[in-house]
This record gives C-alpha cells, structure tokens and sequence, in this order.
C-alpha cells in the first residue's frame, strides 16, 4: 500500500513537465530530510564541535566575521549546529577539499539550505557535470568576453559619471545594481527596455535559494516560483521568435555550438536561469562591497588613483574580503573525513567561502583589507569542478567600474551607513549612501 503511494508519488512528480518535477521532487527531499533530522536529533553531530554559529540569522548574515573568528580561534575543523542540522566548514582547505570530493559531497541534491534537484550546470557532478560544462564554457571564454570589453566599459563610464556629482547617492541603486543587469541581459541577448522586468524577476526568483521554513519564507518560495514561470514564458516567447538565432550573444553562440540538438529549449533556459541568478546578484555585491570599502579607506583610493596598475590586485582583495557569495552547501552521499571526524551520509554541510577566505592559517590579519596582498588562494569563486563559470567577466566589470572611479572622481566619502543584506548566502551592501567628489582637471 505505502509502496503504491509512493510510487503514484513519483508518477505525480514525473507528469509534471519543466520546472514543476525538480520543485516538486526537491519538496518531497526536504521533508524527508526534516524528518531525517528529527530522528536523528543530536545524535548526528557526534565528533564534530557543537556551535550556535548560525548562517541563516539575519543579525550575523549581515556581519558574519565576528562569527568566523570565534570559529578559527576555536582551533576546530569541523563544527555542527544542532539547530540547523548542519554541519559547518569553516576552514580554507578543508572547504577546498570538500569541493574537490564529489563522490562523497555531492551537489546534486542542492547546492542551499533546501534541498533541490533541476538539471543545471550547478546542481550536477561527475560526467553529467562535465557535459553540462562543455555547453556553457564556450560562451565565457576569455576571447569571448573580450568582445564585451568595450560595452562593459562604456556602460562604467556612463554610470560613474551619473554618480560623481559631489551630491549624496546611494551607490547600489545607481551603479553596483545596474551594471551587472545591464551587461548580463545585453550579453544574454535580452533586449535593454526588458531589463528592469528582469531584475525584478531575477531578485524575486532568487528567493528560491534563501527561502526560510515559516509563513513569510513560504510566501516568498511561492513568489520566487512565480517569478521562475514568468522567466520561463518570456524565454519561450523569445526563442520562438528567433531572436538569439545567429546573434553574438551568449545564447546566440550555446546555439551555434548545439549543432547535435543536445540543447533542448529546457536545457537553454536552465542555463539563462542560472546565470541571470548566478551573476547579478553577485557582482553588484563585489562592486557594491568594493565602493564601501573606497568609502572608509580613503588610503585605498588614494593608491588606486596613484597607481591604477594596483587596480585588478584591489580588486581579488576585494573579492576575498567580501565574498559575495559567502557560503554554499554541499549534502553527502558517503561518508566525508575531515581530520578525525567523519560527516555521515546524508548530512547537510555548510562550505563557508566567506571564514575561509579569513582563515588565518592562510592570509595574514585577515580582517584588514590590503590592496598589496593580491590573495591568489582566495576562493571567492569557489574552487574544483564548480568554480564560477564567469569569473572573468565579473573580474572586467568590477575593474571598469574601479578605472572610471579613479578617473572621475576625487574622493569617494560615507554619505550615511551602510546597511548590508540579511540573506544567509548572498553578502552584500543593499544601501550605500556616498558622496564621489569630481576630479578637476
Ligand atoms: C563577483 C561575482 C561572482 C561570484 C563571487 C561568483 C561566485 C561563484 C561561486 C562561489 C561558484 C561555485 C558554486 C559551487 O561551488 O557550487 C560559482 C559558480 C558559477 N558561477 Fe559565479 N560568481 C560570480 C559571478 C558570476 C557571473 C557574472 C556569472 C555568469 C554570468 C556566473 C556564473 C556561474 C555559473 C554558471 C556557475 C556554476 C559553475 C558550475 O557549477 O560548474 N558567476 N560562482
């Protein structure tokens, strides 16, 4: 009988098409972990250092680093919170080896604190991941997005000028939040006048990945499934209309190199989704956390301006201070050794970039931001099989924005506080009140 419902179960599951099957499957994953947990209790974390460090509390999700030196001072490599049942990395080559175990630290039942199955790029391991690679590396190559260089710059210059007027402007609104938007949907092949909608949809459908177990995190689930479905129809509608066909856009070149018909229209807009997600958010972090760090360090830009050869240096600085992305998940499907504890099966396990890009063990006094450190070993994009597809072209963006800073302005001074986001993965300034004083001359 159980047997009959689950297996009518699994046929509801598998008659829903697109992205409805992954949901649902990613549902029924989540309560089985739930329950999992429940049974397990505490029973779980034995070996590891129970900690309350909790990744999802919005008071340290906005000021983590507190929390990361109470971790490495600790001197432990591996810690659980009870709570959340989760297991929790903070150091620099543990993370790094976690990432490189794919046979035990699977990404394919979630890369977030839910559990989600879909075929993406970044939900995937082994072959599977290769082949998804293979479909999406060739558009993010280095001579490829050469050829974004100049809008890239274009669009820096015209945004830098907008702000340096010597007058209060909140530097997110107004620079860190359009750019990566603008380039992402230009190179995506999304016409310039939709790009506001898709902010819209791509803020609301990332909710998806921060989505809290209470009434407002449900609502929020079922706005980020809204917003994923209205994506998908307008996807749809485009490449009906054989716009990206032939067209020197990213989607344009995935369907140049799909002459065997791999790529199905699912499978593209999988890999729209994912990098609409995986790169606005993130670079308006990098460049957001970038101009508040100009704004408290005037030395900073000072030296910058002095030397703008720094400025690619300042910016991998940057990149591990602030780790826009701050911490990932991993779930395992065989046992996991780190030292002398061993992560059973089935645990939930936090990779936290943002401690590790602060090991100690590693960078020295890492809480100081250094513009001479050039941190070559930060993993602010991750590391092994997963790192970030478009690191390049977040690296072109951040510095354009740097070179026209240096340029335009004089000064870059604090306007008010800065007041950072709360979201458990995603770190980053959501306003940034500043004043640029123009450069004479
Ligand atoms: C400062 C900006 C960015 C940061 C900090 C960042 C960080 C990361 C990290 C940490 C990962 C590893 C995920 C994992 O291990 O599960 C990753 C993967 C990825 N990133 Fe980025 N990213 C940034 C910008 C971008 C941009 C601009 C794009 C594309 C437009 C992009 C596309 C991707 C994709 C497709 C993956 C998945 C790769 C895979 O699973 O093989 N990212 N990124």
């Amino acid at each position: 009988m159980r047997t009959d419902r689950a297996r009518s179960a699994k046929a509801a599951i598998a008659s829903v098409r697109g992205i409805g099957g992954p949901l649902l499957e990613a549902a029924s994953m989540n309560l089985d972990m739930a329950v999992r947990t429940a049974i397990r209790g505490t029973r779980g974390w034995a070996g590891a250092t129970n900690t309350d460090y909790d990744p999802a509390d919005a008071a340290t999700a906005a000021q983590p680093f507190e929390a990361y030196r109470r971790l490495h001072d600790h001197g432990g490599r591996v810690f659980y919170n009870p709570r959340r049942a989760t297991w929790i990395l903070p150091g620099h080559e543990d993370v790094r080896a976690a990432l490189r175990s794919t046979d035990a630290v699977t990404s394919t039942r979630g890369v977030t604190r839910f559990m989600i199955t879909a075929p993406m790029l970044v939900l995937s391991d082994g072959a599977e991941h290769t082949r998804l690679r293979r479909q999406v590396q060739p558009a993010f190559t280095r001579g490829a997005m050469a050829a974004w260089q100049s809008a890239i710059d274009t669009l820096a210059e015209e945004l830098v000028a907008d702000v340096v007027t010597g007058r209060a402007c909140d530097a997110v609104a107004r620079l860190a939040v359009p750019l990566p938007i603008r380039i992402i949907a230009r190179i995506l092949g999304v016409p310039e006048t939709d790009g506001p909608q898709f902010r819209r949809w791509s803020e609301d459908g990332v909710g998806f990945v921060n989505a809290a177990a209470t009434p407002a995190g449900v609502a929020q689930t079922v706005t980020a499934i809204r917003a994923i479905r209205s994506l998908r129809g307008y996807f749809s509608r485009q490449f009906a209309s054989g716009v990206f066909t032939a067209s020197d856009t990213v989607l344009g070149r995935l369907l140049e190199y799909n002459e065997g018909g791999e790529l199905d229209e699912d499978g593209l807009f999988f890999i729209a989704l994912l990098l609409l997600f995986a790169g606005n958010e993130t670079t308006t972090n990098l460049i957001g956390g970038m101009i508040d760090t100009l704004a408290h360090r005037p030395d900073v830009f000072d030296a910058l301006r002095a030397d703008p050869e720094l400025i690619p240096a300042a910016v991998e600085e940057q990149l591990r201070f602030t780790s826009p992305i701050q911490n990932l998940y991993r779930y395992t499907r065989a046992p996991h050794e780190v030292g002398t504890v061993t992560i059973p099966t089935g645990s939930r396990v936090l990779m936290s970039f943002g401690a590790a890009n602060r090991d100690p063990r590693v960078f020295d006094d890492p809480d100081t931001y250094r513009v001479d450190r050039d941190p070559r070993t930060h993993i602010a994009f991750g590391y092994g099989p997963h790192m970030c597809v478009g690191a390049i072209l977040a690296r072109m963006e951040a510095q354009a924005v740097l070179r026209q800073l240096t340029r335009q302005a004089a000064a870059i001074t604090p306007a008010g506080p800065t007041t950072w986001s709360t979201h458990s993965s995603l770190r980053g300034p959501v306003h940034l009140p500043v004043r640029l004083i123009p450069a004479t001359g």
